[in-house]
């Protein structure tokens, strides 16, 4: 069941900065890359930070509240141009895009026994200038990858964070049956 797998994900906060090896990194881009997107437009692109250097540089520009992120081995910045995706109904379809192939790569994650954890939480000029990202490209967002690591060594607030339940709308409230 893919269900076990989906429930399975969670945006955990404790990282080890234990090594996610060539092969698994390449299967999450490669999850990634197979997304669905409006028009096959394809509007990601992914910023792969896992080299020390460039993890420091992205670490300094982090939001203090998301400085748990520091212990992960693999940072995966996914940007976008806003006009680069499908122009339907005037929505902006590349962001959906972008989120399709974001859960791939959670749940490949996930398949390989690793967690993913997609933020906000950030300055994205600050992570432009030290990744050298074009002027005209998003970043959409920030994922951090790697194992499961300990809970004790959280600072207090993400430990407070962590505990706290995962929760869900109930289908009742979200479904509708045939009319609204
Ligand atoms: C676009 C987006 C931005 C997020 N930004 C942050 C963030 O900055 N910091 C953080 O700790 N979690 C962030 N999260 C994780 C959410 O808080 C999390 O997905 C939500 O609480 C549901 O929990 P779950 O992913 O464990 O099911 C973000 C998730 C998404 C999809």
């Amino acid at each position: 069941m893919i269900l076990d797998e989906i429930m399975k994900r969670k945006s955990g906060r404790a990282f080890t900065n234990k090594p996610i090896t060539d092969e698994m990194l390449n299967s999450i881009l490669e999850a990634g890359r197979w997304a669905p997107s409006c028009g096959n437009t394809q509007a990601w692109n992914f910023v792969v930070l896992r080299d020390a250097n460039a993890l420091e540089k992205a670490h300094e520009v982090l939001s203090k509240g998301n400085a748990w992120g520091k212990s992960a081995p693999v940072i995966i910045l996914v940007t976008a141009k806003e006009d680069d995706g499908c122009p339907a109904h005037g929505l902006p379809y590349f962001a959906m895009d972008v989120g399709l192939a974001v859960q791939n790569m959670l749940l490949q994650a996930v398949h390989l026994g690793l967690m993913g954890h997609p933020t906000a939480g950030w300055n994205e000029d600050g992570l432009k200038e030290v990744t050298g990202i074009p002027d005209e490209y998003r970043i959409v967002t920030v994922v951090f990858f790697g194992y499961e690591g300990d809970f004790d060594n959280l600072d207090e607030r993400t430990q407070e964070n962590e505990k706290k339940p995962r929760t869900r709308k109930e289908l009742s409230e979200i479904v509708h049956w045939n009319v609204w």
